[in-house]
Parts: C-alpha cells; structure tokens; sequence
C-alpha cells in the first residue's frame, strides 16, 4: 500500500501522540509519536501480542512515510452509543478477552510484589516531582497537602505488606483498560493503544475498568475467576484504586502547571481544583481507606 503524506489528516492531538486519516480511505487510522521509541515500543507490543495468539487487536503495520513513522491500523468502526446499549452477549466477549490476556504470563519475571512496590515509588516520585515544581509555593494549604498525600500513600504501603506476600508471577496487562480503548465491530472485540502495557499486576488492569461509569464489576468478576480468587482480586484492586486516585490528583495539579506559565492565573486554576477536584478526590480516598 502507498501512502503519501500530503493525503494525511490529522484528526487527533495529544501531548505526545497523533491520530491521522488518510483522505478518501477510511480503512485506517495512524498514529504517530513524539518520542519514536514509545511507537515502535508499541508496535513490538502489537507483533508480541499476535505471536501470543491474542487475537483482539487491530491488524497493524509499521511503516515510514516520508521519513517519519507511523503505526497503521485497520479502522475499528465502533457505535458511539457502545457502552449504553451494551448486551450479555459483548460484555462476556469483553471478560474472555481481558482473561485471554492477563493468562498471558512472565514466567520468570517479576512478583505482583515487586510490581506494587514499583507502583508505590512511581507514586512517590510523582509526589516529589510536584513538590519541585511547586517549589515557589511555600503556603500551609500547599505543605498540609502534601503531607497529607504522604501519609496516604505511608499507610497504602503499610496495609498492602500481608496482601502481596504471594509468589504469584506478573501476567501481561494493558494499563490504560479504558471504554476508548475497547473498540467493537463485526461481533469482535478489539483492544487498542497499547504503547504503556508491559507485565504487571492484572488486579492494576481492573482497577481502571471498574473505575468507568456502570461497569458490571460483579458479572465480570464472576466470568473471570474463581470466588475465592475474586475476594483477593478485589482487595488488591482496591489497593490499586487508592494508588491510582493519589496520581489523578498530582496529574490534575502538574498538566495545569504545564499548560499555565502566567503564576497569577496558575494560582487561580489551582485554587480551583484544590476545592473541587482534589478535595472531591479526598474524600473517595477517605471512603476506599475505610473499606482495606
Ligand atoms: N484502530 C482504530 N480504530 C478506531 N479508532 C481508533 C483506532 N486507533 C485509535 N482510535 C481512536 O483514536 C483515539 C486515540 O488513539 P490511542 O491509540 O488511544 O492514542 P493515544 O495514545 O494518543 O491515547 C482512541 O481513543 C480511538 O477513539
Ligand atoms: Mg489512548
């Protein structure tokens, strides 16, 4: 297939990334990247998958186009309305398919122990690089804040310690198992953006999905294991969710900073959120506290 470039049509913009169409051709959508790596990282992830037998992919291609990469992806034509009207039928095709790829394990690799802990430092790291952004912000509410942050996370690493003692071994995760990133057509289901998964915890994958609005935690989990294997998923889920809501408040906080250079208007927008957002988000951390 030739491409050229001038057919290219950008139809998406992120930080990073980009989503084009070719014009007069909607079998596909391209990606591209910033940092050529996270691409061809993602392609490699893409070639890993089929060679795994996981099916549930777009078909994809990596290919230069005038003299910069693009992943090529067949189009995934999904109904808007996807998951409004979502039947039995799908949301069982959905949980085979998750299954089918958290059975996809690191057989020598690392511990579910070993890839919380590594969480809990991202999330440590997270804190820090905002501290040093904020380093102007000397107030009380600021410092309150982020002792506040601490503690939680001090008390996530605390409770986990009896949770993850197991031995059992990563299995391959998607982490970033949004509604936008289960596209369905045809009767399949496929899986896409793929350029942050590597082998980690399949509870951290669940997480995410069951954070989304009306997600059918308790149909899914049933499908998925066992009773007495669900009551230890779902602990570490939470556990998960706690981690995840702490780096949703500081990336709430960092993007505004990265966006706003005007300190006056920064100190407006921060404002802001530290009485809605974040506070908002306080408060489901209290919530998940009381239930570990
Ligand atoms: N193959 C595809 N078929 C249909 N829609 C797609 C496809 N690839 C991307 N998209 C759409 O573009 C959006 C962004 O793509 P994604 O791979 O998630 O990029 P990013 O890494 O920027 O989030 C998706 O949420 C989806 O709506
Ligand atoms: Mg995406």
């Amino acid at each position: 297939m030739k491409i050229s470039i001038d057919k290219l049509y950008c139809i998406r913009k992120t930080c990073y990334s980009r989503i084009y169409i070719i014009k007069d051709n909607p079998k596909y959508y391209l990606k591209d990247n910033y940092f050529a790596e996270k691409l061809i990282q993602e392609y490699k992830t893409l070639k890993f998958l089929r060679d795994n037998k996981f099916k549930n992919i777009p078909e994809f291609e990596l290919k230069n186009i005038g003299h910069r990469y693009f992943l090529i992806l067949t189009n995934i034509k999904t109904d808007p309305m996807f998951w409004d009207k979502i039947n039995k039928d799908q949301t069982s095709k959905i949980i085979k398919c998750v299954k089918k790829l958290h059975r996809i394990k690191n057989r020598k690799g690392k511990k579910l122990k070993h890839f919380f802990n590594q969480e809990i430092n991202r999330t440590r790291l997270n804190l820090n690089r905002y501290t040093i952004i904020n380093m102007y912000d000397k107030t009380e509410k600021f410092k309150h804040f982020y002792n506040l942050l601490l503690k939680h996370i001090d008390y996530i690493e605390e409770r986990s310690k009896k949770i993850f003692s197991g031995r059992e071994r990563c299995s391959f995760i998607h982490k970033g198992l949004s509604y936008s990133h289960i596209l369905y057509s045809n009767g399949e289901i496929k899986i896409i953006d793929w350029e942050d998964s590597s082998f980690g915890d399949p509870a951290s994958d669940l997480s995410q999905l069951f954070n989304e609005p009306r997600f059918p935690k308790r149909v899914f989990l049933n499908q998925y294991s066992t009773l007495k294997e669900n009551k230890i998923i779902m602990k570490r889920i939470k556990f998960y969710r706690y981690l995840n809501f702490i780096n949703e408040i500081l990336q709430l906080l960092s993007d505004n900073i990265n966006l706003e250079y005007d300190l006056n208007s920064l100190q407006k927008v921060k404002e802001i959120f530290y009485e809605k957002e974040i506070l908002l988000n306080l408060r489901n951390l209290k919530k998940i506290r009381k239930t570990l």
